[in-house]
């Protein structure tokens, strides 16, 4: 087994063991491409995504977040494009007839991504590499696409009408784009947030949670007036700060450049408003999530690459261990009024707005992020293998459980004192569990095996000065502070701050 692999392996051994995540119906074997998140999993995607919520809906005041239903009806996607250009180039083995996207197989030959090829360049391709089918040898027939909506009927009998899951929750928001602009009193610019479920029928579905068919996206819309593109009045808090871009003209050398969000503006060409949300999205990954910016790139989309509806196509990247390099976990996407445009035109409803006397079609700056891509890069990036113990090193505020509470032994009221400070820092709005089994040592092994950044524990001292300890998961290092500072303390913890400069150290 290669290192990649290992690693793969290892992270699924984990979140399978400790309850993060697992192939759903896995009693009847599993099905490609779908997990289920378990209990940790489940908080750790939750806090991802309120940090989310909190961060980029929190970026103007008029930006809101909606829900809305997976399914639509076929003209949704005959407006959006999607029908017809949604599609994957694929080949099928003459062999034994599987089917397999055809720029994957060629990059697992040649280690060159391949994408955005049309079907025929990459049969061309294929036929001068002799590149085989990697299951049986087979030789490969002509490459066609493949649509990845996955059909739905709804209704029976003559009132059956032909639907689609989403495979994106963008349209959702274009589709109540309108209704929402009257309702929250015309102004631009307008965001619109959904948080929800995405289903493509993903040829190879692999890499656990990389490249799923029923997955979860955060989805920023955000509408503007495109006179306006090359502005955002908070540009100057921004225009110093360093971008880390990878454009296309960088591929040959590989190297990523740090590039002032001025100089993004006056030397690459990107307009003020994408060079804004780009710094935005920088901020929250080197920030709010604390990560390295080493590990962290925009990458450009070459025309043939881009999505069909974006004119600006920048990928988000976090370069991952386990998948032997940078991998996509977000984009932001420029998509003019493509998506409002078409849906004027199918629907026959206007989709123009009349602001300060101008009569136009809104542009759309997407924000679009995958929760699961996301969860499995947090997963990936904090997993350590120490000397004596595994340790989740995720950024304190996105780990499943703010803190454990722990009596030091379970006995001599210890455990009514720790549940007595467990239920004061639930009520402090904290998500705290409780655990007495088992020695102190191997309580802490099992907090940092998922994660948990403070152990708190009530021993004898606790009883007699109403003082308890604080552990950190990373430094092991402790602390003593009074139960009634804790929350105070502890919100410091999980916003950043040291645990030594926070409390008396413990020796
Ligand atoms: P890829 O090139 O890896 O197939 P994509 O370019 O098709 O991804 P987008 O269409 O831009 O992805 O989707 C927006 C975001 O949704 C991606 O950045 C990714 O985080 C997430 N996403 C897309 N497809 C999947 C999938 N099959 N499983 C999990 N997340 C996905
Ligand atoms: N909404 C953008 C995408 O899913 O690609």
């Amino acid at each position: 087994m290669n290192k990649q692999k290992e690693r793969q392996e290892k992270i699924l051994d984990i979140a399978k063991r400790r309850g993060f995540f697992w192939q759903t119906a896995d009693i009847y074997g599993g099905v490609a491409g779908f997990y289920d998140y378990a209990h940790l999993g489940c908080a750790l995607k939750r806090k991802w995504e309120n940090l989310w919520r909190d961060f980029f809906i929190g970026l103007n005041d008029n930006f809101y977040e909606i829900e809305t239903c997976v399914m639509m009806p076929e003209a949704v996607f005959r407006a959006s494009g999607h029908l017809k250009s949604f599609v994957d180039p694929v080949v099928k083995c003459s062999k034994c007839k599987t089917i397999f996207r055809a720029d994957h197989i060629i990059k697992s030959v040649l280690k060159k991504d391949y994408e955005g090829f049309s079907p025929e360049e990459l049969m061309k391709i294929i036929k001068e590499h002799n590149i085989v089918c990697p299951g049986c040898g087979g030789r490969f027939e002509e490459a066609g696409v493949l649509n990845m909506m996955f059909p739905v009927d709804v209704g029976t009998g003559k009132e059956t009408r032909k639907a689609y899951l989403l495979p994106e929750t963008a349209q959702g928001a274009y589709l109540n784009f309108k209704q929402e602009f009257e309702c929250l009193r015309k102004k631009f610019p307008l965001g619109l947030a959904i948080i929800g479920k995405a289903f493509r029928n993903e040829i190879s579905p692999r890499n656990v949670l990389i490249r799923m068919r029923e997955f979860t996206q955060a989805e920023l819309q955000i509408f503007f007036n495109p006179k306006k593109i090359n502005e955002h009045p908070d540009f100057e808090s921004v225009k110093e700060f360093k971008l880390r871009l990878f454009p296309v003209a960088n591929r040959e050398k590989n190297e990523i450049m740090e590039v002032s969000c001025e100089d993004a503006v006056n030397k690459l060409g990107l307009p003020k408003f994408y060079v804004y949300h780009m710094a935005k999205i920088q901020e929250f990954y080197t920030k709010v999530l604390g990560l390295s910016k080493d590990i962290f790139r925009f990458k450009e989309l070459s025309e043939e690459e881009r999505a069909f509806y974006n004119k600006y196509h920048w990928d988000i990247e976090l370069f991952l261990e386990s998948l032997d390099g940078f991998k996509e976990v977000a984009g932001i996407h420029y998509r003019t009024d493509h998506d409002l445009s078409g849906h004027q035109k199918v629907s026959g409803q206007s989709m123009e707005v009349n602001i300060d006397g101008e009569t136009f079609v809104p542009h759309v700056l997407e924000l679009s992020f995958g929760v699961d891509r996301n969860i499995y890069a947090l997963f990936e990036l904090a997993l350590k293998e120490e000397e004596e113990r595994i340790v989740l090193v995720f950024p304190r505020l996105v780990s499943p459980y703010d803190a454990g509470v722990f009596p030091l032994v379970s006995k001599d009221r210890l455990p009514e004192k720790a549940k007595e400070v467990f239920r004061f820092l639930k009520e402090s709005g904290f998500s705290v569990f409780y655990d007495e089994t088992g020695s102190i040592g191997r309580r802490y092994r099992r907090i940092d095996e998922v994660g948990v950044p403070a152990g708190i524990t009530i021993d004898y001292e606790s009883l007699e000065d109403e003082t308890v300890t604080i552990r950190d998961r990373d430094s092991m290092k402790q602390i003593r502070v009074s139960i009634s500072e804790l929350p105070v303390v502890l919100r410091r913890f999980l916003a950043g701050e040291s645990l030594g400069k926070l409390g008396k150290p413990v020796n």
